[in-house]
């Protein structure tokens, strides 16, 4: 038996200049897709995969998201008050419990490899979890609950992969694909951001990991990769030829919140999912097109 991943970690440190004037003093992760900030869908699908354990890397800022997932004595009080339980119950359902979250900043921008570094005395010698926020999926079972299946039988490091549109390859860290079934290939290699044509494959890193304490060693080199940043995808080339990398193609679809294409459109794909939202919305979202 592998060992228990137990800690998550979510970098929540990016400036989030693609949402400016949004982002300007709020985070980016506190955006919300309908009704729920993009953290609480990364906090939610890392709880329903067993963890236990939630380490937030955060930077200047990002206040809020601590507040975020601390109790609200005075919201609660009022609440129960006005007899509104249920909103009540979910407020407190979706808290850590006390103790079970940890936060440290990323001093500098660095890139995704020097954030997840920060990490490495919060997470101690032990697999861990890694969810980047932005990416927000549409997937039942969740997708780290997905990616843990797969860890249960083969350990290692996996990672979660979905088909990109061969154009936008140089936006994501990119998969070579190796032997072995959709929900637990091999992965050979991998690099970031690879134009098109230099791309190993159709299969892009999206957002979700379950990787072993060793990257930290990797990571404190503090190799530069692409865009002079700090790239993980660089560090996990290096490791892979040490360990053993799983690739999952996961049942679901993922949405770059990242980009206000993709925020958008998960905006318009979870109200309609929405029971309590998806009747009405349908009729307004089509007129409003109607009129385009
Ligand atoms: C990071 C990773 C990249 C991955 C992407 C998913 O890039 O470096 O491999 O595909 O997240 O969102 P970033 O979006 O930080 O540029």
């Amino acid at each position: 038996m592998p060992k228990r991943v137990r800690t998550a970690v979510f970098p929540v440190a990016g400036l989030g200049t693609r949402f400016l004037p949004a982002t300007k003093a709020m985070p980016k992760e506190m955006l919300t897709v309908v009704d729920r900030p993009l953290i609480q869908y990364a906090v939610d699908e890392a709880r329903e995969a067993g963890i236990e354990h939630f380490v937030f890397i955060t930077g200047r800022n990002k206040g809020v998201i601590e507040d975020h997932f601390d109790k609200q004595f005075e919201l609660e009080h009022t609440l129960a008050s006005r007899g509104k339980s249920e909103a009540l119950d979910e407020l407190q359902r979706e808290l850590p419990q006390a103790g079970q979250a940890s936060f440290t900043r990323q001093q500098e921008p660095l890139g995704l490899g020097h954030a997840v570094w920060c990490a490495r005395e919060l997470v101690g010698n032990q697999p861990f979890a890694l969810l980047l926020p932005d990416m927000v999926f549409q997937a039942k079972p969740g997708v780290m609950k997905q990616m843990m299946d797969a860890y249960e039988n083969t350990g290692g490091n996996i990672i979660g992969v979905e088909e990109v549109n061969p154009a936008d390859t140089a936006s994501y860290g990119i998969v070579a694909r190796g032997e072995g079934p959709d929900k637990g290939f091999a992965i050979t290699g991998m690099v970031e951001k690879p134009k098109p044509a230099d791309a190993p494959s159709n299969l892009f890193i999206s957002g979700r990991y379950i990787l072993q304490p060793e990257i930290f060693t990797i990571l404190s080199q503090q190799t530069r990769g692409t865009g002079g940043e700090i790239q993980l995808t660089d560090a996990m080339q290096v490791l892979i030829k040490q360990q053993s990398f799983t690739g999952v193609k996961y049942d679901g679809r993922v949405f770059d919140c990242g980009s206000k294409i993709g925020f958008l459109t998960a905006n318009v794909v979870f109200a309609l999912d929405r029971p309590d939202l998806a009747d009405d919305f349908r009729r307004e979202v089509k007129a409003a097109i109607g009129s385009f």
